[in-house]
């Protein structure tokens, strides 16, 4: 049997990058008040219908949805922002005009064509906040996801701006749109020509190349952002220049979900072919209303971690952990009489290791060293006779005697060394 078309395993090398995210993850964004929030892994699928928007590829033709055995429709989740703003407002989650961050991190699922970087369950890191419209919001949640990069060292980023307008100025764009398109509608796809009634702006996204011709000559949406609109993007530009962040604006980044207000971004990536897109995310500002709360505004964005774990692995080396300590045996019944003693050492914090063989010293330290252990732990005739250990250095060679009882010290002092 073999894993489900468009599904993998991960295996100790992803899970070990995939960790380091998330530790990460979790002390970053601590630091500007975001607490972790876990939402079911399924839902009722008017969530995401109404929440993505009933026009959209994802509802239209992505989501895993099935009827459970009490004959509801339940859906996969195919993204969670919809799924946090349900949680924000069936707990009322937001008192007064304090902002409320939430982060989280789990498998989200879309029927897509797999290919590389594309998969039917993949991950998503996101944040969220709500309660503010403050454009210092939006910039301050961007600047937090790109502190959280840093350390990583990823060359080829580009983080891409823009401002999708709202309900005050968009309904004017998406009727110049309609009309525009109108006459072009022969040279349409099948897909762009339903698009044109149902969700317009969708066009935009095609990806057929003379349904993209047609889009060439197009106004943007900047030539018609209401002034509060503008003003809000401008005051979201000001913030990130304040901060040193460097972005490029580009005015057809529509994203794919409809629940984007004002600002929209993502960040792409050189290093991942067709799919470039490493997160997405924006404002939406109307979104827990939707979904039957009050009127909160939101901002937020998702890192697709599957496509972030591709390119870490590609500049930095995170290997699963490794045991501190390896031990060799010259005898079986000198390890079964040794367990509390390794039982202790685990206990002060240490990773053991040893191979219950017992096999030949030789084999034996093949095997530490294919674990990759930092010390080894030899304990043959001589240190049996007087419960000392022989402590080979793996990195230096360098051999010593030491006592039982000062053994977790030494590694510790010469493993800082
Ligand atoms: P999204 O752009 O649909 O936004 O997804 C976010 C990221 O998830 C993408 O940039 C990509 O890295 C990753 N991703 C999407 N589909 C796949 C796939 N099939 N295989 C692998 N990776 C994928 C959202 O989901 C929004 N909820 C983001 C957001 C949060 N907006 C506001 N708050």
């Amino acid at each position: 049997m073999k894993t489900v078309k468009g599904t993998r395993d991960l295996l100790p090398e992803d899970t070990a990058i995939f960790q380091a995210i998330e530790q990460r993850a979790f002390a970053h964004f601590a630091k500007y008040g975001f607490h972790e929030i876990r939402t079911p892994i399924f839902e009722q699928t008017q969530l995401f219908a109404r929440g993505i928007g009933e026009g959209t590829d994802i509802v239209n033709k992505e989501m895993y949805t099935f009827e459970d055995r009490g004959g509801r429709s339940v859906t996969l989740r195919p993204e969670m922002t919809a799924a946090v703003c349900r949680a924000v407002a069936q707990h009322n989650l937001v008192q007064g005009d304090d902002p409320v961050r939430l982060l989280y991190t789990g498998p989200t699922f879309r029927y897509e064509r797999p290919q590389a970087g594309r998969y039917r369950q993949f991950y998503q890191l996101g944040a969220e906040v709500f309660g503010s419209d403050d454009p210092l919001i939006d910039a301050e949640t961007i600047e937090a996801l790109i502190t959280f990069l840093e350390p990583f060292e990823l060359p080829n980023l580009t983080l891409v701006l823009n401002s999708v307008g709202d309900h005050t100025d968009r309904p004017r764009y998406l009727a110049y749109l309609r009309a525009t398109l109108a006459d072009r509608v022969d040279q349409l796809c099948g897909d762009c020509k339903v698009r044109i009634d149902k969700n317009v702006l969708r066009v935009l996204d095609c990806k057929n190349p003379t349904c993209q011709a047609q889009m060439t000559d197009l106004e943007t949406i900047d030539a018609f952002w209401s002034d509060e609109n503008r003003q809000h993007f401008e005051a979201v530009k000001q913030a990130l220049d304040g901060y040193g962040i460097q972005y490029t604006l580009n005015p057809r980044l529509v994203r794919g979900l409809d629940y984007y207000t004002k600002t929209a971004f993502e960040l792409l990536s050189g290093d991942l072919g067709a799919q470039s897109a490493v997160m997405g995310g924006g404002r939406y500002d109307g979104l827990v209303k939707m979904v039957g709360g009050p009127n909160v505004p939101g901002f937020g964005w998702a890192v697709g971690l599957d496509r972030l774990v591709s390119i870490i692995a590609k500049y930095q080396n995170i290997q699963p952990s490794r045991p501190d300590l390896f031990f060799v045996y010259g005898e079986r019944s000198w390890l079964d009489a040794d367990l509390p003693f390794i039982r202790d050492l685990r206990r002060a914090g240490l990773s053991v290791a040893y191979d219950s063989r017992c096999g030949s010293f030789k084999s034996q330290f093949k095997r530490a060293d294919k674990y990759g252990a930092a010390f080894v732990a030899v304990i043959g005739e001589a240190e049996q006779d007087a419960q000392t250990i022989q402590l080979k250095n793996m990195a230096t060679g360098e051999q010593t005697t030491v006592a039982r009882a000062g053994l977790v010290a030494h590694i510790r002092e010469a493993s800082h060394a």
